[in-house]
């Protein structure tokens, strides 16, 4: 069993999308997966309730949403014949709330859009992620995604600059499409569609999924976090923030 959480305290920055393509995905080419959403607001429980019967089945565990007959323990149970579980978390996430969930995580996506108010709000949360690894260590591998890109844009290349400078590669790049909007109002994954207009976009989850494949659970070292994020660093890129499209 393999566990991912998709994490950022940056709101709107696609973490919910992640999740309900990637859930999609496992679903759809037979891996049992599990749904489960963190964030009070749900949106990927609402995603799973709009998923049609003819396609395979996704669980859905939500701490926030009481089933009435059921029990609560019986509500969190993961399902023996699980092989993937996909977590959704909050935006301003308490991390040391949640840190004991991350320790049985194997990976962990941070997406980042390209503008300068997001690049800012996601190098000071994976400073902060940083911080908690030190007090509570996890073997969970990290990896950047760089979310809803517009690669034709000068805000683009800023985003690439500003994280390589502090050592950060792009395990993959999300490029913006339309259809994202639509599959998360159908319960489906962008993955799952035929249709030309998402071509482009199931070639940008290839690295993306081949990076999530690779490894054994729990085992690898951390690859993608190489760098210390630290205080001097951290501010020097963003002085030059104000240079944005
Ligand atoms: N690559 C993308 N292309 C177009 N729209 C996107 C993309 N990724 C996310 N979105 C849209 O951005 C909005 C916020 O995304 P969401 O996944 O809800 O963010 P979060 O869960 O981090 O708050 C949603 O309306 C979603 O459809
Ligand atoms: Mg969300």
């Amino acid at each position: 069993m393999r566990t991912i959480m998709v994490l950022n305290s940056k709101g709107g920055c696609g973490k919910t999308t992640i999740v309900t393509n990637l859930a999609g995905y496992y679903a759809s080419i037979g891996l049992p997966v599990v749904l489960k959403d963190f964030d009070p607001q749900a949106s990927s429980i609402e995603w799973l309730k709009q998923r049609p019967y003819s396609k395979p089945a996704i669980h859905g565990i939500s701490p926030f949403r009481s089933q009435s007959g059921s029990t609560r323990s019986w509500q969190m149970r993961i399902p023996p014949e699980t092989k993937r579980i996909i977590i959704d978390t909050p935006a301003g996430i308490d991390l040391q709330r949640h840190s004991a969930i991350m320790k049985n995580v194997d990976k962990i996506l941070i997406p980042v859009q390209q503008s300068a108010i997001d690049i800012r709000a996601t190098a000071m949360f994976i400073q902060e992620l940083e911080k908690l690894f030190r007090i509570s260590p996890t073997e969970a591998v990290i990896g950047l995604v760089a979310n809803r890109a517009n690669q034709n844009s000068p805000s683009f290349f800023a985003l690439q600059r500003i994280f390589n400078n502090l050592d950060f590669e792009f395990i993959a790049v999300l490029n913006q499409n339309e259809n994202y909007a639509h599959a998360a109002e159908s319960g489906i994954s962008i993955l799952e569609h035929d249709s030309p207009f998402v071509a482009q976009s199931k070639q940008d989850w290839q690295p993306l999924i081949n990076w999530l494949e690779e490894g054994e659970d729990k085992k690898e070292k951390q690859q993608v976090l190489r760098a210390t994020v630290s205080a001097a660093g951290y501010s020097n890129p963003f002085s030059r923030a104000s240079t944005f499209a």
